[in-house]
């Protein structure tokens, strides 16, 4: 199976075999180029997705050791994403799977990143309890099966990746945020500064972040601009102390309630390091089972797109096409994905 990722600002591309496993994978990351913006910029990422997906597809076919005719599947992120950016992976997976003859797949983004931590655990089985955090989306699900996803709670306004995205702008830190903030936390001390961990009590399973981003904005505010460095890190570290005391509670809160006893974390920030951290101390006392993505699959990646779409071509998921007629789907609810059979 090809699988290829283009619906941000990475471009992906993967060979997975059902036997042999990862084939072979190429990625290009543009956070340079979208650095100096502070944020993807829409037109050129997909701009830059045109100029890289080609060569990106040859080396991962030689590091397969694969000629283009010898692959049975192709597969692309139909959504959700950036449309121009969703386009370019579209086009090319649909003139590739037409100039070979095989069937082509659209998969659902937030499916790969779901399936994502099964690459390195193939062992790992349904059911469990998703907890689903990218740039984008802040979730925790029930999957009961594949393509059965059942929301249990979801962020009201930012996502947890745009919490740490936003938080490390007010710090003046780069783009991405999550990952510059974490490394500044780490020379921080998280008593520092008091700050509101909002729905952390409340009934629901759902999220909130926009406040924490104001509280943090007003301390920046009170530092003034001379700020000293320690006072910085204190307070990269307060903040990420903050979001990810709100994400392990609330992920615990749900494996209570539904009774599971695994969890699964997948997205750009389930890279975090003191979420993993929180995340294994709690599932140990509630002895449960937590398992992550390779820190190479948390973010957006080609392989996590090739195995989902195995997994649902495996499990007999009439999805394949034979029209090439490629399409998109910029918007799309994880509840919305058709269940197999
Ligand atoms: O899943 P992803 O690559 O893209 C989306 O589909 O959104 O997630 C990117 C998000 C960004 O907000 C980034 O700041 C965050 O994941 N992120 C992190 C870390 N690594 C990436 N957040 C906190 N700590 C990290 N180590
Ligand atoms: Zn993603």
């Amino acid at each position: 199976m090809l699988g290829i990722e283009t619906s941000c600002d990475e471009t992906g591309v993967a060979v997975y075999d059902s036997h042999a496993g990862l084939r072979g994978h190429a990625l290009h990351s543009q956070i340079s180029l979208h650095r100096a913006y502070g944020g993807v910029v829409p037109e050129l990422a997909s701009r830059d997705h045109i100029a890289r997906l080609l060569p990106l597809l040859d080396a991962t076919l030689e590091q397969a050791g694969l000629g283009l005719s010898e692959l049975d599947a192709v597969a692309y992120t139909r959504g959700p994403g950036l449309a121009g950016a969703l386009l370019v992976g579209a086009g090319v997976a649909a003139a590739l799977a037409m100039a070979i003859d095989k069937p082509l797949l659209g998969v659902h983004h937030l499916e790969g990143h779901l399936l994502s931590p099964l690459l390195s655990e193939p062992g790992l089985d349904f059911p469990f309890v998703a907890l689903l955090v990218s740039g984008g989306h802040t979730m925790l699900l029930q999957a009961r099966a594949l393509g059965r996803y059942v929301l249990l709670g979801e962020t009201v306004d930012d996502a947890a990746g745009e919490a740490f995205d936003k938080t490390a702008k007010l710090l003046g830190l780069g783009y991405p945020g999550g990952p510059e903030l974490a490394r500044l936390a780490a020379f921080g001390n998280a008593r520092a500064f008091e700050l509101p961990r909002p729905k952390l009590h409340s009934a629901d399973l759902d999220f909130s972040f926009a406040g924490l981003k104001t509280a943090v904005l007003t301390k920046v505010r009170q530092l003034g601009p001379a700020v000293c460095e320690q006072s910085r890190a204190d307070l990269a570290a307060a903040t990420q102390e903050a979001i990810t005391d709100v994400l392990a509670a609330k992920a615990v809160a749900a494996l209570q309630r539904s009774g599971l006893r695994t969890l699964v974390v997948a997205g750009g920030v389930g890279a975090n390091l003191r979420l993993r951290e929180k995340l294994d101390a709690a599932c140990a006392r509630l002895g449960a089972r937590v398992h992550y993505p390779a820190l190479q699959w948390c973010t957006d990646n080609g392989p996590m797109i090739a195995y989902a779409a195995c997994r649902r071509l495996q499990s007999g998921l009439a999805q394949a096409r034979r029209d090439y007629a490629f399409d998109i789907q910029p918007r799309w609810d994880l509840s919305e994905l058709e269940p197999p059979g």
